[in-house]
């Protein structure tokens, strides 16, 4: 199972808005795949390339390079914290990544696929250079819709030209852009009209926006530039190209190949550097993609298209190029966007809640958890300081952490160990029962990446265990020791099964209660900062990793052992002040 996972942009420190897309639903996916056996690559890095850089750049006085390397480091610190189980998250400027790109534009120019033609591109009249495309605002000219960007309109999802927007002005300082002539290449879209078309057609089990979006720019393929009047980016591999300075190729080009170069670069920096292989040229491997929706047809259509190219199996067909027959996405995940208060997180409007400080105030779980059960899965969603209290109050700490704390408390407290359990009654049959089909049905929801649904089915058995416990009254069976042991056997039981169901959402915590549950060793395993040197030419960078492969979470009910000693647990969540939810904490107070 390839876990490809959306590249965030080096231009800034990650806000919850973000992680919300790409980072939480993809680290879940991935860590339950892994539990039920598969062998999991789960790759990205910085996209650090493109205009977002350089807009960010000349904001703070850096070159690109210095920018992209200080929130590279940043975003790869925003990550580890959150507990994102990548087995390599790298960037995009290493020389690994572009002699991948390169060599797969070199496939697609030499199966016809992409070609010349002069252009009209936008420049800034104040300053003469080159107004990106998302940075060309407009009326879309085929839906209307007034805010559509240059290169996308966010309300249709068609791809757009700059020079097709009516009313067009600079999103930087409002001007009006001047078009002039220049000449780029483009990927030869219509060429892929019957091959992506055919494919695409397959694709019956993507979510319903997912499918909006593409079948919108499948029914009008355009040919789309695929360079840039920019210095920073990956230079054209062509003699009369290369040494262009102001010729660069697309950032959305070359980032989408990052699926591919990071697997590369995690297979060259292992023992077999072709075990990259394994998830691209095996045709059963499979490829899930996971983003926030305004990514959905660089991957549903752009990213395919290049793929058929380089394979030789787009409508003009051709030979597979350097890297062989690749394998194209199975699954698009995409999530809509976390708001708030009504407006798209954005740095540019001033409501931004940044991981980081989330994750020292609040730990990391408490923010996975809320992503997973409150997020934007299939609408966009208002993130509420309220709501977040209410859910961490009352479900994690009241139902979750509660359960784990007296269950434990009480066997500690009377056995001192694991209780052995005798006689069981119906109710301890039932609520064994219901524990045990929690692995098929959560399961079953997690591999159709259904999060609000698994988390809620998870949290309904820790709701039925807490109801047991209050019926059976453990407490209150001190003349009958061998009653209580059974009924504190059961809940522990439970506790352990109910521990495996949550792990891909709160892995940390998991960890906790593998602990307090008397276990030893590596429950979840967590990644791992490494700064390490450049396969080619080049500075050392920090990459996320991990060993996985060691760890003990396997998706199953694993009987927990008679007689393992326990100690006094302490507490998993602590509760949040109820005023935080009126007031938002003072690095993002709600306004009043
Ligand atoms: N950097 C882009 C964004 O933040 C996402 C790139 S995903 C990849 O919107 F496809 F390019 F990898
Ligand atoms: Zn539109």
């Amino acid at each position: 199972m390839l876990t490809a996972v959306a590249w965030p942009y080096a231009n800034g420190p990650r806000h919850i808005g973000h992680v919300s897309g790409f980072g939480v639903p993809s680290d879940v996916f991935s860590r339950y795949r892994r539990m039920v056996g598969d062998d999991v690559l789960m790759v990205s890095g910085t996209d650090e390339h493109g205009t977002p850089i350089q807009v960010q750049a000349d904001a703070e006085g850096l070159t690109p390079r210095q920018l992209a390397d200080k929130y590279n480091r940043v975003i790869v610190e925003d990550l580890h914290g959150l507990g994102l189980s990548y087995d390599l998250f790298t960037r995009t400027t290493t020389s690994n990544h572009y002699e991948v790109v390169q060599q797969l534009f070199l496939a697609l120019h030499r199966n016809g696929y992409v070609f010349t033609r002069k252009a009209m591109g936008a420049i800034s009249p104040s300053t003469g250079r080159t107004l990106p495309d998302r940075y060309v605002e407009g009326t879309c000219p085929i839906c209307g819709y007034e805010h559509a960007r240059g290169d996308q309109c966010d309300n249709c999802g068609n791809q757009l030209d700059p020079a097709d927007l009516k009313n067009p002005r600079s999103k930087i300082n409002g001007e009006t852009p001047l078009f002039v002539e220049t000449e780029h290449f483009f990927l030869d879209l219509p060429a892929f009209a019957e091959s992506l078309g055919s494919w695409l057609s397959t694709r019956t089990d993507w979510r319903p926006n997912v499918l909006k979006f593409s079948a919108n720019l499948a029914a009008d393929l355009k040919p789309r530039a695929i360079t840039r009047d920019l210095d920073w980016g990956v230079p054209i591999p062509l003699d009369g190209w290369r040494d262009q300075p102001m010729k660069r190729l697309y950032v959305w080009f070359d980032a989408v190949i990052g699926y591919l170069s990071a697997s590369v670069e995690w297979a060259r920096r292992g023992p077999d550097p072709d075990a990259w292989k394994k998830w691209w040229t095996d045709p059963a491997a499979q490829a899930y993609y996971f983003m926030g929706k305004d990514n959905i047809v660089f991957h549903s259509v752009i990213w395919p298209a290049l793929l058929l190219g380089q394979n030789g199996a787009g409508d003009k067909g051709g030979t597979p190029g350097a890297f062989g027959t690749l394998n194209l996405p199975d699954e698009i995940v995409s999530s809509e966007f976390l708001t708030m208060s009504g407006s798209k997180f954005s740095t540019s409007r001033g409501t931004v809640i940044y991981v980081t400080d989330f994750l020292r105030d609040f730990g990391p779980d408490a923010l996975r958890y809320f992503i997973s059960v409150a997020g934007p899965e299939n609408q966009d969603t208002d993130f509420t300081w309220d709501e977040f209290v209410r859910r961490t109050n009352f479900e994690l700490a009241n139902e979750w952490g509660n359960l784990v704390n007296r269950s434990i408390s009480m066997a500690h407290k009377n056995v001192g160990a694991i209780p052995k359990p005798t006689a069981p009654t119906d109710a301890d049959a039932e609520l064994l029962a219901a524990s045990r089909a929690g692995f098929d049905t959560v399961g079953a929801l997690l591999a159709r990446n259904r999060f609000k649904q698994a988390s809620g089915e998870a949290m309904r058995i820790v709701t039925l265990a807490n109801r047991y416990l209050s019926d059976q009254e453990p407490w209150k069976r001190k003349d009958d020791p061998d009653r209580r042991d059974t009924i504190l056997h059961t809940a522990l039981q439970v506790v352990q099964d109910a521990n495996t169901l949550l792990t891909p959402f709160l892995p940390h915590a998991a960890q906790q209660v593998h602990e307090a549950l008397g276990g030893s060793g590596v429950w979840a395993a967590q990644p791992s900062v490494e700064i390490v040197p450049e396969l080619g030419e080049g500075p050392e960078y920090p990459v996320l990793t991990g060993d996985y492969a060691g760890e003990q979470a396997t998706w199953a009910s694993t009987p927990i052992e008679v007689g393992r000693p326990l100690e006094k647990p302490t507490p998993i969540f602590t509760k949040l002040d109820p005023k935080l939810g009126e007031t938002g904490p003072e690095w993002a107070p709600i306004a009043p």
